[in-house]
């Protein structure tokens, strides 16, 4: 393993060489090089013309350019469109923030369309005084903002038996990251008071929608930095994404994050529901389960170049880029090799890694225009690192379908195209 002050950094000359060889070789596939290029000396009809005034679009969406950019299903996961999922394109986005026009979505019974007016949010159970709240009444308690990843625990969940689906979009795309506007769980469960010793306790909460997707929650995580959030990313919560209100439970499984946040019941016990029995355990390899497993661990996946997002230039300077979280803090080192495991370098974070969020991370380095096994290895700040797929496997088997963070690799061939690939 290399430290990072051994990591590729193409120094400025490097960098030149390279332009030059990359050059070389664009050059060398086509008869343009020496022609004036159009683009440069005709005037286009963006420069002699008006474009769209102010009005065009009083909500903008993206330009048509960009059309295939969105959420996409996997065939035969999709037996129906209404308890289903769809998966954000991460390997299209940069940076660190989905937005919510393309971030996944997982229904257990269709998304709901309520109104604001209609909305009610109930806590009952071991409280003083059980309360019901209107949008307008949360809006009343002191907020906080906190950007945090969501992931399903069936993300990567159909690679446990081998190299499966050919897109960094299908196999780690059931994760998006926003910047939620709420309330403190904590702030309303206190307003409706919790009486005598809370240790050991639980909450069950449920939402608006016929499946209403009940989950008990450990009154220790209900009273730390769960939030009742009703903004995602500055704007209201999309329809799909819960509106008005959801559930917010940093680092924690996306099951457990309610949306149409309906109740919240304080209790003495876990209910031991649908989701949390039979589904949303983790089976292990001799057979058994694991009773529960709330925290996403570390995990990182290399977004580009992937399977859908090819290397589309020749030898020479280039850019791996991906995404890394961990639900039980901070990124704090993201590890990249173009052999399979055999060698790392370090990557470069964009920013210092953020306690249950996204962190985008770089390798800025040479092609040789050689085939490469590429896969990222993510290390928390406890020390954690994201293992391989063969270590998963020794504890979980490969009948499992939750929580599989292990390391994924890439084998990009000297076209620049990649698939999906096990090494073991
Ligand atoms: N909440 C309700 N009320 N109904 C649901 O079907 N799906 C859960 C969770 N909360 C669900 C729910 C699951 S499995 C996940 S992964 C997340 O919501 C997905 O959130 P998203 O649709 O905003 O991506
Ligand atoms: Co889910």
């Amino acid at each position: 393993m290399t430290d990072s002050s051994n990591a590729i950094k193409p120094s400025r000359r490097a960098f030149l060489s390279g332009a030059a060889a990359a050059g070389a070789a664009l050059a060398a596939t086509g008869a343009q090089a020496q022609a004036p290029d159009p683009m440069i000396t005709e005037v286009q009809p963006w420069a002699s013309g008006l474009g769209d005034g102010v009005d065009a679009s009083p909500y903008g969406l993206p330009i048509r350019h960009e059309a295939d950019v969105v959420r996409r299903n996997v065939e035969w996961l999709t037996a129906d469109t209404i308890s289903s999922i769809n998966f954000t394109p991460i390997h299209a986005l940069d940076g660190t923030i989905t937005p919510q026009g393309c971030a996944f979505e997982r229904h257990h019974s269709g998304a709901i369309d309520m109104t604001k007016a209609d909305y009610r949010l109930m806590i009952n159970g071991l409280v003083d005084r059980p309360l019901i709240f209107t949008y307008d009444d949360l809006l009343r308690f002191p907020r906080e903002n906190h950007v945090y990843f969501c992931e399903c625990a069936a993300n990567t969940g159909m690679e446990w038996a081998g190299a499966q689906l050919n897109g960094a979009q299908f196999t780690h795309g059931m994760i998006h990251n926003m910047e939620y506007s709420g309330v403190p769980l904590r702030t309303l469960l206190n307003e409706a008071g919790l009486s005598g010793d809370m240790a050991g306790k639980w909450i069950y909460v449920e939402g608006h929608d016929a499946s209403s997707n009940g989950r008990s929650i450990p009154m220790e995580k209900a009273l730390d930095d769960v939030l009742v959030a009703f903004k995602a990313n500055g704007e209201a919560l999309r329809k799909e994404h819960g509106y008005p209100v959801r559930l917010v439970v940093p680092g924690w499984e996306g099951n457990m994050w309610i949306k149409w946040l309906r109740r919240v019941e304080v209790m003495d016990n876990a209910v031991e529901s649908r989701e949390e029995t039979s589904k949303y355990t983790d089976t292990l390899a001799d057979g058994t389960s694991r009773k529960w497993t709330w925290v996403m661990d570390a995990k990182s996946v290399i977004t580009s170049p992937s399977p859908q997002a090819p290397i589309k230039h020749g030898p020479g300077p280039m850019v791996i880029s991906g995404l890394a979280w961990s639900g039980q803090g901070a990124i704090t080192r993201v590890d990249v090799s173009k052999d399979g495991g055999i060698t790392w370098e370090t990557a470069r974070l964009a920013k210092p890694g953020e306690r249950m969020a996204l962190t985008r991370f770089y390798l800025d380095t040479t092609w040789d225009g050689g085939e490469m096994l590429l896969q990222s290895r993510a290390i928390d700040e406890t020390g954690y690192v994201q293992p391989t797929k063969a270590q998963l496997r020794e504890v979980r088997g490969e009948n499992s379908i939750y929580h599989n963070n292990c390391i994924q690799t890439w084998h990009v061939l000297p076209t620049g195209e990649a698939e999906n690939v096990e090494v073991s």
